[in-house]
C-alpha cells in the first residue's frame, strides 16, 4: 500500500510525498529550460551516510542531507537517487543488506515496501547503480557540486562505481536546485510553520520553568525534552544558545568550550536562541528576557530598542525591498533608541555613515531558512554580492526579498567589550559613545529578537509565536 508520507502518530504533522514530488517537478522543469542541459540528462544525488564516533563502531544518530531530503525525503543514510530530467522518472538506489543487519537493525525492507514509502517510480541496490542509469541511456549526469556561501564548505557530488563510463557535469546542477530551496511551497511553509509551533511552545516551556540558580544547560534540556517529547523533533536546527548575564553577548555561545553551564543569577538578562526541526525543516528563534520575569529600567531600554527594531523591520518587509536596507534600518532604530536613552549622543545619520551600528548588533540582520538553519542560495551567481563593511559583511544574503522566501528576523544589541574597546579608540565612533552609560552596560549581555517569517505577496507572515511584550 502506498505510504501518505511521513508520519510519527496522531500528535504529530503529517508531511505528504507530494511535498518531495512537486520539488522534483520544480526541479526538472527547471532544468528543462537551462541553457547546457541535454534532454537526455539524469540528475543522480548520493545521502548522507551512516558515520561513528571517531574509530568506535558507535553510530552517530542519522540525519539526512539536506539537498537529499529535499528532493526525496529519503529517511535512512546510505542511498542515491536520480531523476531522468525529460519524464521526472525517479529511481532510488538502497543498500543491499545483509540478512544480519535484519537481527540488529530489523526486518529488511523489499524494493515495493521502498517504492511504496516515498512514492518513487524504482527502487534498486546502489550495486546496481551504473547498470540502471546505463539503461537510461543519459547524455550526461547532473551531479551536485557547489561551495555554501555560509560555511565555504563543498557539496559532495554524487560517486559510484562504474561512473567513469558516463558523461558528467558538475556545474550546472547546484545553483538551479539552490535557487529552488530559496522559494518555499506551500508544502514546506506547512513543515517549517510546524517547527516553529513546536520551538515556540518549547521556549515557553523555558519561561514558565527558568528560576535563578538553575544552570543554563538545564534550560537547554526543558527546550529539547518538549520540543522531541511534544513534537517529535528529534533533532535541534543547531547547538543551543542558553547565555545568562554576559553571557548573552557572546553570540554562538553554548559551543563544546562554553556549554551552556553558568549558574543563572536572579535578575540575570537571559538571551536563549533554539531551534528544533521536524522532518528536516528547522526553525531558529530567540527569546531575551531577564531570569526572574522583573525587567529593570536598564533591561527595558535595551530590549524595548531591539523589540522596535524587529517590529520596524516587519513592517516595512515585502516584496522588491532590499535585506540590506532591512539591516540599516535595524541598525538605525536600535541607534536611535540608544540615542534617546543617553548612551549615545550625537547624530544618528553621522552614526549610519560610520557605521555604529555594527558595534552593537556585529551580526547580520538574518538568514535564509528551511532544510539548513542557514538555508542555501545567499549569494548566487548573479544576485548582489556580499558587501565589505562590518556587520553588513556578515549578512547571510543581500538579495532582494521576494515571495516565498522564508527568513529570520533577528536584530539584536550586545555590549561586547572588544567591540566597545575599538569604538573607545576610534576618533570617529568614540564621539558618539556616552563614556560613563556605555560603562554602566559593560557586562550587561545582549539582546536578541528572532522570529522567523515567510515573505507573502505584499508583506510577510510571522511563522514564531512567543510573547514580545
Ligand atoms: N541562531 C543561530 C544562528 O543563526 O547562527
Amino acid at each position: 500500500m502506498a505510504s501518505e508520507g511521513f508520519c510519527l502518530g496522531e500528535h504529530t504533522l503529517k508531511v505528504p510525498l507530494e511535498l518531495h514530488r512537486l520539488n522534483r517537478q520544480r526541479l526538472c522543469k527547471e532544468l528543462r529550460s537551462t541553457d547546457g542541459v541535454p534532454a537526455g540528462a539524469v540528475v543522480v544525488l548520493q545521502g548522507g551516510e551512516a558515520t561513528t564516533r571517531y574509530c568506535s563502531d558507535a553510530e552517530h544518530e542519522f540525519r539526512q542531507e539536506s539537498f537529499f531530503h529535499w528532493a526525496f525525503g529519503v529517511l535512512v543514510p546510505d542511498c542515491y537517487a536520480c531523476i531522468e530530467v525529460a519524464s521526472g522518472r525517479t529511481t532510488v538506489f538502497y543498500p543491499r543488506l545483509d540478512e544480519v543487519y535484519a537481527t540488529w537493525m530489523g526486518r529488511l525492507l523489499t524494493a515495493d515496501d521502498v517504492r511504496a514509502q516515498y512514492g518513487v517510480d524504482d527502487v534498486k541496490y546502489v550495486d546496481e547503480i551504473a547498470n540502471v542509469i546505463q539503461g537510461m541511456k543519459p547524455d550526461v549526469l547532473l551531479l551536485l557540486e557547489g561551495v555554501n556561501s555560509d560555511s565555504k564548505k563543498t557539496t559532495r557530488p554524487a560517486a559510484f562505481d562504474g561512473m567513469s563510463k558516463f558523461k558528467t557535469d558538475y556545474g550546472l546542477l547546484y545553483p538551479v536546485i539552490s535557487e529552488l530551496r530559496v522559494f518555499k511551497t506551500p508544502l514546506e511553509v506547512e513543515v517549517l510553520r510546524y517547527s516553529n509551533k513546536i520551538s515556540s511552545g518549547a521556549h515557553k516551556e523555558v519561561m514558565r520553568k527558568i528560576r535563578p540558580g538553575m544552570k543554563e544547560y538545564q534550560l537547554e534540556a526543558i527546550f529539547k525534552q518538549y520540543s522531541y517529547y511534544m513534537g517529535g523533533c528529534r533533532h535541534v536546527a543547531y547547538t543551543c544558545i542558553c547565555g545568562s548575564g554576559e553571557n548573552g553577548a557572546v553570540l554562538h555561545y553554548g559551543h563544546a568550550g562554553a556549554p551552556n553551564d553558568k549558574t543563572v543569577r536572579d535578575g540575570d538578562m537571559c538571551l536563549f536562541d533554539m531551534g528544533a526541526e521536524y522532518y528536516c525543516y528547522t526553525s531558529d528563534i530567540t527569546c531575551s528576557f531577564p531570569s526572574n520575569g522583573k525587567f529593570t529600567d536598564k533591561q527595558k531600554v535595551i530590549y524595548n530598542a531591539v523589540l522596535k527594531a524587529s517590529r520596524a523591520v516587519m513592517d516595512a518587509l515585502k516584496p522588491g525591498i532590499c535585506w540590506v536596507d532591512m539591516h540599516l534600518l535595524a541598525n538605525r532604530v536600535t541607534l536611535e533608541e540608544l540615542k534617546a536613552a543617553g548612551i549615545l549622543r550625537g547624530s544618528v545619520d553621522d552614526m549610519m555613515k560610520a557605521n555604529l551600528g555594527a558595534t552593537f548588533q556585529p551580526h547580520g540582520l538574518g538568514h535564509f531558512l528551511g532544510c539548513d538553519v542557514h538555508d542555501v542560495g545567499g549569494y548566487l551567481r548573479g544576485q548582489p554580492e556580499r558587501r565589505s563593511e562590518a556587520g553588513l559583511r556578515n549578512l547571510r544574503t543581500a538579495r532582494t526579498i521576494r515571495a516565498g522566501m522564508v527568513l529570520t528576523i533577528e536584530p539584536g544589541c550586545y555590549f561586547i567589550d572588544h567591540l566597545l574597546n575599538q569604538a573607545e579608540s576610534d576618533p570617529v565612533l568614540s564621539q558618539f559613545l556616552v563614556p560613563e552609560m556605555v560603562r554602566q552596560y559593560r557586562g550587561f549581555g545582549g539582546v536578541r529578537i528572532e522570529d522567523d517569517v515567510v515573505v507573502t505577496q505584499d508583506g510577510m507572515e510571522c511563522l514564531t509565536v512567543v510573547p514580545r511584550t
